[in-house]
């Protein structure tokens, strides 16, 4: 018998070993079994409340944790199999959610009871996250109230219109810079989007030069990517984020790093003191928030009072100060909710022109005649009058939507549907989804929705047909505040200088086949030179080859010019 340095022998020790392994085992059976128990529970959800549903499939959700697969796929096929109900139930990991597939209860959950569902499904706190916090989108209730009808008269397109001229100075610089590299090889689309939106979002938001086209290093650009990265954590994180909010707060994960902020916060120290000490009173959006800090409000206009009326439904908001803060996250926001999507709808935009030419033609026609009536001159309201281009955009937001879904919790308990169809008392807390892109691809909506046509959004076409089934902004009091002036505006505007410079021909099309690839969802189309003929060619990354010639012939591109409105004080004169 071994003897242990205190005289007790093991056979001794083994007793209370035996006892520890005994109740650690009893500990995970038991653990187990009130998981499993919870599990069966939860995913028995519907079932018990009698809602057609959709149980889950866990293939589709291993596939999406290790990124082979979107969770839109899921919703895809969610969407498909609750075909003939308005609404179904179904499980976003192991979470219950309510699909609504009817347009008539999607009004219901956007607009008309929008008191009911005012929240989206995201939970950001402001104390660990102090700039994501504040951005309308993940802000509830009465804050969301308040912020919400704070900034939206910055977004009028009285306030943005000034801003059209910083945009096209950015196109300038991405033409100076497409001449420049294009005969060097490759470009991506993306990237070159990219660092169109990185500098529109720095000069309109920020007031600074952003110089993506010019500087590899540009601090902007790197910030974007910083936040936007798809590494396996980065992912991860999203996903633990978006689906896991509890276990996120647990974690005290943040959406915008400690680096990112420490670089906003010092470029608008810098840029606040600047304009201070200087007395400068640029164009751009960040004096629009300058100005909301000093007044407490901008003066609205018509339209913000019409945008108003729609948020006065829920109980009035908390009376706060604006500060320094606020000015901080709200220039923040527009760098978190537009660079990204805008840069990939501007990406998609040129690979749909790239494969449909007969489209482009018409595109130039269009952009051609309007030119010629101002004389060559490429104003905000000269876009505003290329209908077709308008067009190009809505269906490549129509295909490809950045937001694939949006999620609303129901905050008071109440009923949707109308008899004789099926009624469903919706619990508090119930989170619902809208499938923004299942909708879109919807054949019943759409006919052929592989197919890219522009003509399903013409005047006669789009009218009411369409309200609640396109929802590439989301609708009602929380629509997507950059849309109008932002996006349609800034995408009219550089796609209008992209079509007047280059031209741009496909020789294949199985792209439009995998476009939901999830390899492919950066768009990922090239653009190199060919150095004997001197045109230029746009290569997709997946081997699709596309011609991108320079457009010296067309009549629009020897007439150009840009009235010069760029006043002293708009130039940016500092950089980053
Ligand atoms: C292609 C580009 C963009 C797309 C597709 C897009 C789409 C969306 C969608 C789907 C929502 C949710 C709407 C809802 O809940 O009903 C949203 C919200 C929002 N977007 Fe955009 N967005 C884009 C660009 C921008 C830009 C450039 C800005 C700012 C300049 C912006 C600012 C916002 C804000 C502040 C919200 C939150 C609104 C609220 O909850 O009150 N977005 N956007």
């Amino acid at each position: 018998m071994f003897r242990c340095y205190n005289g007790i022998t093991i056979s001794q020790l083994t007793v209370p070993m035996d006892a520890t392994w005994a109740s650690v085992i009893l500990t995970v059976v038991l653990l187990l079994t009130w998981l499993t128990t919870k599990l069966r529970d939860r995913l028995s959800h519907w079932q018990k409340r009698g809602v057609p549903f959709v149980p889950l499939n866990w293939r589709i959700i291993i596939d999406s944790l290790l990124s082979r697969k979107y969770m839109n796929d899921w919703w895809m096929e969610v969407y498909k199999k609750l075909e003939g109900h308005p609404f179904g139930g179904y499980y976003n990991y192991v979470t219950p959610m309510l699909m609504v597939r009817d347009p008539e209860i999607l009004r219901t959950v956007l607009v008309k009871g929008f008191s009911n569902f005012h929240d989206n499904d995201f939970h950001m706190d402001v104390s660990l996250d102090p700039l994501a916090g504040r951005n309308p989108f993940f802000l509830k209730g009465e804050r969301w109230r308040t912020v919400r009808s704070q900034i939206t008269p910055a977004f009028t397109s009285g306030k943005i219109k000034p801003m059209f001229y910083l945009m096209t100075e950015v196109c300038q610089e991405m033409k100076t810079y497409l001449e420049k590299v294009s005969p060097q090889g490759p470009v991506e689309v993306k990237e070159m989007s990219n660092k169109y939106t990185s500098d529109v979002v720095a000069s309109c938001a920020y007031g600074i030069k952003g110089d993506a086209f010019t500087n590899p290093d540009a601090k902007f650009l790197k910030a974007g990517k910083n936040l936007f990265k798809a590494s396996g954590w980065g992912t991860a994180k999203m996903i633990i984020l978006i689906f896991f909010p509890k276990l996120a707060s647990f974690l005290r994960l943040r959406f915008i790093s400690k680096e990112v902020e420490q670089f906003f916060r010092s470029v608008l120290r810098d840029v606040l003191s600047l304009r201070e000490k200087s007395g400068i009173v640029r164009n751009d959006f960040l004096q629009l928030l300058i100005q909301i800090k000093a007044k407490g409000q901008l003066p609205p206009t018509q339209q913000d009072k019409l945008a108003n009326e729609n948020i006065k439904k829920l109980p009035t908001g908390e009376n706060t100060n604006y500060g320094d803060e606020d000015i901080l996250a709200h220039a923040t926001t527009f760098f978190l909710d537009g660079y990204e999507t805008s840069a990939a709808t501007l990406s998609f935009i040129l690979l749909e022109l790239a494969l449909n030419t007969h489209i482009q033609e018409t595109l130039r026609a269009e952009i051609d005649a309007v030119l010629d009536e101002d004389q060559g001159e490429l104003s905000y309201d000269a876009i505003n009058r290329m209908k077709y281009l308008g067009m190009v955009v809505s269906e490549t937001l129509r295909l490809h939507p950045p937001g694939l879904s949006l999620a609303r919790v129901c905050t008071k308990a109440c009923e949707i549907g109308e008899s004789p169809g099926p009624v469903l008392k919706v619990e508090q807390g119930t989170v619902v989804t809208i499938p923004i892109n299942s909708l879109h691809m919807d054949p019943q909506y759409f006919p052929d929705p592989e197919r890219f046509d522009p003509e399903r959004f013409s005047e006669e076409n789009v009218q009411q047909k369409l309200r609640f089934v396109y929802l590439p902004f989301g609708e009602g009091p929380r629509q997507c505040l950059g849309m109008i002036q932002f996006v349609i505006s800034g995408a009219r505007i550089l796609m209008s200088c992209h079509i007047i410079y280059w031209y741009f021909t496909d020789s294949a099309r199985k792209y439009i086949n995998s476009v939901h690839d999830p390899p492919l969802a950066n768009a990922l189309v090239v653009l190199s030179s060919t150095a004997e003929d001197g045109e230029i060619e746009v290569r997709i990354s997946v081997g699709l080859q596309v011609r991108f010639g320079p457009n010296e012939g067309s009549g629009c591109y020897s007439r150009l010019k840009f009235r010069d409105h760029i006043k002293q004080e708009d130039q940016v004169s500092h950089r980053y």
